[in-house]
């Protein structure tokens, strides 16, 4: 991984710190929910709804490992407030192109940290009559949640620290990690 070909120009950044999840073990994971995600919706076709950026990478890898005929739609929010804490005011910067009546909607987050942010998205979306709403978080940071979400399909728990790649950003940065690592430059 980390002697991966290509990639030394990221890693050698002073600010990158230990890796949380390898480019294989993130690979194996996403492939393993894609085949839940298969299994679970077998007679319904899904709506996978990703929340820009940080989703980015793990919705498109993910819908590549439903063996269904699933759709994608995208919606971008920006929370109000401190910029490093989520206030759980959340504004949506850009909405879905798709009607959500009756269809089966999974969400597509990159990190859950306090929840706030999941906790306003499904609110606003179960309003718009879906069928069903679940939730994929690729990350959980453990012990912050501030609500008691429930995550129908969960990629990694890990440790209470800022961590970048595979989509996570640190000021727009970082996003094209094949892999998540801590975050050590100044928050
Ligand atoms: P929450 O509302 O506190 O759960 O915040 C969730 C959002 O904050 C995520 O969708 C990310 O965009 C961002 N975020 C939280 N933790 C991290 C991190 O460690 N790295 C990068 N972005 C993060
Ligand atoms: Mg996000």
């Amino acid at each position: 991984m980390a002697s991966e070909p290509g990639f030394s120009h990221l890693i050698d950044s002073p600010d990158l710190g230990e890796v949380v999840v390898e480019p294989a073990a993130l690979q194996a994971r996403v492939a393993e929910l894609g085949a839940e995600i298969t299994a679970d919706y077998a007679d319904r076709a899904p709506l996978l709804i990703g929340v820009l950026k940080g989703a980015a990478m793990f919705m498109t890898d993910l819908a590549r490992h439903v063996a269904l005929p699933l759709e994608l739609d995208f919606m971008a929010v920006s929370s109000y407030g401190n910029a490093t804490r989520t206030s759980g005011v959340v504004r949506i910067v850009k909405d879905l192109d798709i009607d959500l009546t009756g269809r089966h909607v999974i969400i597509v987050e990159d990190i859950v940290d306090s929840g706030l942010t999941l906790s306003y998205l499904r609110r606003t979306l179960a309003a718009r009559g879906p069928a069903s709403l679940e939730v994929c978080a690729l990350l959980v940071r453990e012990g912050l949640q501030k609500t008691d979400e429930e995550l129908r399909y969960v990629g990694f728990r890990i440790p209470p620290k800022f961590v970048v790649g595979y989509g996570l950003d640190f000021a727009e940065k970082y996003r094209n990690l094949p892999y998540v690592c801590v975050f050590e430059g100044d928050g």
